[in-house]
């Protein structure tokens, strides 16, 4: 079944470049992402897992942990981070977990349809992972997901807006409108009257009766 907003992150223990992951564990009541490549040493995970290694100060200053996960083993990761760290030139100073098991892309459901098929001659691309991301909540809950396929590489800056967005909305009568960057105004949620929103949020630019715009809280 597939992993629903809300739905508790699966745990897992897993090998990785970091040691022994406990997932719930090592999640440590935090902010954090999760996210599948499909192979080690091929071109478009290189260039994801440089972007990421020249993030790493924005997911500290978001109190954000990032775990990256393959079918690959610790050894192929541990050489891999040579080139990603050469190509992005940043140090690549996230886990990377070692799921030759396939245990945390089952239970993630970060395999394509295909692998699902009982074909024979299976050759290691078809249990490859696609480029799958969960933002994951201090309380464990999904609170995002998204899937590219293998062809498809990531847009970090994307995904660092989507984080921000998550940690502004959490728990609050608030929302983001399309496109929103950090520093615009919020929507503010129905659940509150206008004389509500106010006392909470500050004066409100009121476009339509149900769409308020509020500053957002710092
Ligand atoms: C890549 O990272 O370049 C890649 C990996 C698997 C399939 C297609 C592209």
């Amino acid at each position: 079944m597939s992993i629903r907003i809300n739905d508790i992150a699966p745990d897992f223990t897993a090998a990785s470049t970091a040691g022994e992951i406990r997932f719930h564990d090592w999640l440590g009541g935090q902010y954090a992402i999760i996210f599948s490549h499909p192979r080690d040493f091929t071109p478009v995970c290189t260039t994801e897992f440089g972007a990421v290694a020249q993030l790493s100060a924005e997911f500290a200053k978001r109190k954000t942990k990032v775990i990256g996960v393959s079918v690959d083993s610790v050894a192929d990761h541990d050489k891999w981070k040579r080139d990603i760290e050469a190509f992005g030139g940043a140090p690549a100073d996230f886990p990377i977990i070692d799921d030759s098991s396939l245990t945390v892309a089952k239970a993630y459901d970060m395999l394509e349809a295909d692998y699902y098929l009982p074909t024979e001659g299976r050759t290691p691309a078809h249990s490859s992972t696609v480029r799958t991301v969960y933002i994951i909540g201090p309380d464990k809950k999904v609170k995002l997901s998204m899937t590219y396929p293998m062809t498809v590489g990531r847009n970090f800056a994307e995904i660092l807006r989507a984080l921000d967005a998550v940690q502004l909305t959490d728990g609050k009568p608030l929302a983001t409108p399309a496109n929103w960057q950090v520093g615009q105004d919020v929507i503010v949620a129905l659940a509150l009257n206008n004389e509500q929103a106010t006392e909470r949020f500050g004066a409100l630019d009121i476009k339509l009766p149900y769409l308020r715009f509020a500053k957002a809280p710092q």
